[in-house]
């Protein structure tokens, strides 16, 4: 019906007809456009018009005019769309709106301005259907199926753009609604309005729209782009909440192991300000987000101090006879120092709370020092920790890392409680005098304050940031040589001496200890060893040179162990003999002192003590030519010097007696 109406429209077209410029817009056949005129003249032949046929000329504008000024003949295309009015609106404020509807395109063959009007002798154009209707079809898709990627890509057409193109047939009506919402620039309208053919013009618009789409997609990753960096920390945000969610799923939910941290705390019995401190920090790690790093370094902190024993304590034995049933059990001999420790344990009896004083053993390695320290422990029936010295250097081993340090950890003292699992166990300070000092700090100072009772009550280790009470410790040092220790350290213990043993003693502990232990260890458990005291002998004096039983004791364990072999191999015990031991272990790795037997001139016998124990030297002495001064060459200590000068002079004062010159 419409159709044939536009058709009865175009064959009824005037030779001449009003002509409306058109700003900014193409008007396409089949479209439906409003537009604003103010201009008087052109008014004046819309008027015209409409007591007529009701038809116009719309022609496009080269550029952008100025409104106001008169729009000359040149600035207009010549090719443009007769169209027909279908409302006119008249504006209070002057000017028209005008509903215009695209009828065919046509051609301005001459454009007639006079005064009052601007008229134009019309030629239409036919679209030119030409033969590639394969081509047309072709094309009609492309544009569907590009439409469709642009909606993808972010392009907004209105909501029901898809359904009506889809039930379009005609491939002109497709193309001029397509460019209706498409808005091309002027010039590029024009050019497709001025395009002859279907098949060329379909062609364009495809053109077009494909440069539309890159540009959608264009600015859509520009506008994800912008998203993405803007929305950073939001997005972190959302990852994070998605993490909780799957460790919540997972059972792994980081608030329950905040409340889980609560609720252990809250149990912790500690002093009040110490308690108040704690529930600070947990409420800070409460506030900050769980997968920082500072949430990890908090959490870390407040699991330590879950960790310490507070206020978990042993309940001591201080019967004397249980303590040195035990003390013998573990050691033999010794009894000196046994004494000691009775004398020791006999105070904690009567001053229940009172200091203690800090036992420090002294002796050369393997004489028991540190395994006394334990049998102390047992024989108390406290728990036992041990802190090696050797080679500390920094006083945050002592006193703890600051937290803002990387990987920081408590110091040597609160490991060792933690370890301990109480507050009152007994913790041996091993190697005392090997403590050394630099650049980061003298950890002796920080151990004066460790060993001080006035002031370990409230130990401050800088990592737990809140105060320990380590009064209630036994602390035991051990040390090879006493020289080395600082004065002030010195002073606070009670220095107890094991000066090595002989070769008799050796042997007893061997028989009492050592053997059994090896053959416990070796498995060989309800087997009848035999190690003769001869051999014992051999392996004390000829495999070891030691004041301790260090490396005796691992001697006895190697020679069990190969005997062991033998039984699993042999199925039999061999019996020992000197030459199996040699056999066992190897050569021997010493030889028995030589003493000098006989009276020889210039060479005597000399005693060396040092602090692995005890040795025999040879002194030679020569006489040579010279002022009669007596020389002592290598590296010798005062004493030795003075003992060589007392010689000189006992050997001078009994000159005569001897007859020498
Ligand atoms: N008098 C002893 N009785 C029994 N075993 C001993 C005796 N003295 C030392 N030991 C043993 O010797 C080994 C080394 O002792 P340890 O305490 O480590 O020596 P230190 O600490 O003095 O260097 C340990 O197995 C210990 O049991
Ligand atoms: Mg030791």
């Amino acid at each position: 019906m419409k159709a044939l109406l536009n058709k009865k429209i175009q064959e009824n077209i005037p030779e001449v007809l009003p002509v409306i410029p058109t700003m900014d817009v193409v008007v396409f056949p089949h479209m439906i456009v409003p537009l604003l005129v103010l201009d008087e003249k052109i008014i004046q032949g819309i008027n015209e018009s409409l007591q007529q046929s009701k038809l116009v000329l719309l022609l496009a504008a080269k550029k952008q005019l100025d409104t106001q000024g008169a729009i000359g003949t040149g600035d207009l295309y010549t090719t443009g769309t007769i169209a027909s009015i279908m409302r006119l609106i008249k504006i209070p404020e002057g000017g028209i709106k005008i509903l215009v509807q695209g009828v065919c395109k046509a051609k301005a063959a001459e454009i007639i301005a006079k005064n009052e009007s601007l008229r134009a002798r019309v030629e239409r154009i036919e679209m030119q259907h030409d033969d590639q209707d394969d081509m047309v079809k072709h094309h009609v898709k492309n544009i569907k199926t590009l439409t469709e990627k642009m909606s993808i890509a972010g392009q907004a057409f209105s909501p029901d753009f898809h359904m009506i193109l889809s039930k379009m047939q005609d491939p002109e009506k497709i193309a001029d609604f397509i460019l209706s919402h498409l808005n091309p620039p002027v010039e590029k309208s024009q050019e497709l309005l001025e395009m002859d053919t279907l098949s060329e013009f379909l062609g364009g618009i495809y053109q077009e729209l494909s440069h539309e789409l890159e540009s959608v997609e264009i600015q859509e990753k520009i506008r994800n782009d912008a998203r993405e960096s803007m929305n950073k920390s939001q997005k972190e945000f959302y990852l994070r909440e998605q993490l909780r969610a799957i460790k919540k799923e997972l059972g792994e939910d980081d608030a329950e192991d905040v409340q889980e941290l609560r609720e252990k705390l809250e149990k912790l019995l500690m002093p009040e300000q110490t308690k108040a401190e704690v529930m600070r920090h947990l409420s800070r790690l409460e506030r900050t987000s769980p997968d920082s790093m500072e949430a990890a370094v908090t959490r870390n902190h407040l699991e330590w101090i879950l960790a310490l024993p507070w206020n978990v304590e042993t309940e001591d034995n201080l019967d004397i006879k249980h303590a040195k049933q035990v003390l013998d059990e573990d050691h033999y001999g010794l009894k000196e120092i046994k004494d000691r420790i009775l004398d020791f344990i006999s105070i904690r009896n009567l001053k229940k709370d009172g200091h203690t004083p800090i036992l420090c053993f002294v002796g050369p390695p393997g004489t028991g020092k540190t395994s006394l320290g334990k049998s102390i422990a047992r024989s108390l029936n406290r728990t036992y920790a041990r802190i090696s010295l050797g080679g500390v250097k920094d006083e945050a081993e002592i006193r703890g890392h600051r937290r803002t340090y990387v990987g920081a950890m408590p110091g040597r003292f609160i490991q060792a409680l933690r370890k301990a699992e109480s507050s009152n166990p007994v913790i041996i300070i091993d190697e005392l005098d090997k403590i050394g000092s630099d650049f980061r700090g003298d950890p002796s100072a920080a151990m004066l304050e460790v060993l001080d009772p006035h002031q370990n009550k409230t130990f401050y280790d800088n990592y737990l940031g809140v105060p320990f009470d380590l009064s209630k410790a036994i602390f035991i040092a051990t040390a090879n040589s006493i020289d080395t220790i600082s004065g002030p350290l010195r002073d606070r213990m009670e220095v107890i001496e094991l000066s090595g043993y002989t070769l008799e003693e050796k042997l007893s502990i061997a028989r009492q200890h050592l053997i059994n232990r090896a053959i416990e260890d070796t498995g060989l458990a309800g087997q009848k060893v035999e190690i003769s005291d001869e051999i014992l002998g051999l392996l004390a004096s000829n495999y070891t040179r030691e004041s301790g039983v260090r490396q005796y004791e691992r001697c006895i364990r190697k020679l069990c162990s190969k005997i062991a072999r033998s039984f699993v191999e042999t199925g039999k015990l061999a019996a020992l003999s000197l030459e199996s031991i040699e056999r066992y272990l190897g050569p021997r790795k010493f030889e028995d002192d030589e003493a000098v037997k006989h009276n020889m001139v210039g060479i005597a016998n000399g005693l060396a003590w040092t602090m692995y124990g005890g040795e025999m030297i040879k002194i030679e002495a020569i006489l040579m030519p010279g002022k009669g001064k007596l020389i002592l060459t290598g590296q010798l200590g005062e004493v030795m010097k003075e003992s060589a000068q007392a010689a000189m002079s006992y050997a001078r004062a009994h000159a005569k007696e001897f007859g020498i010159d």
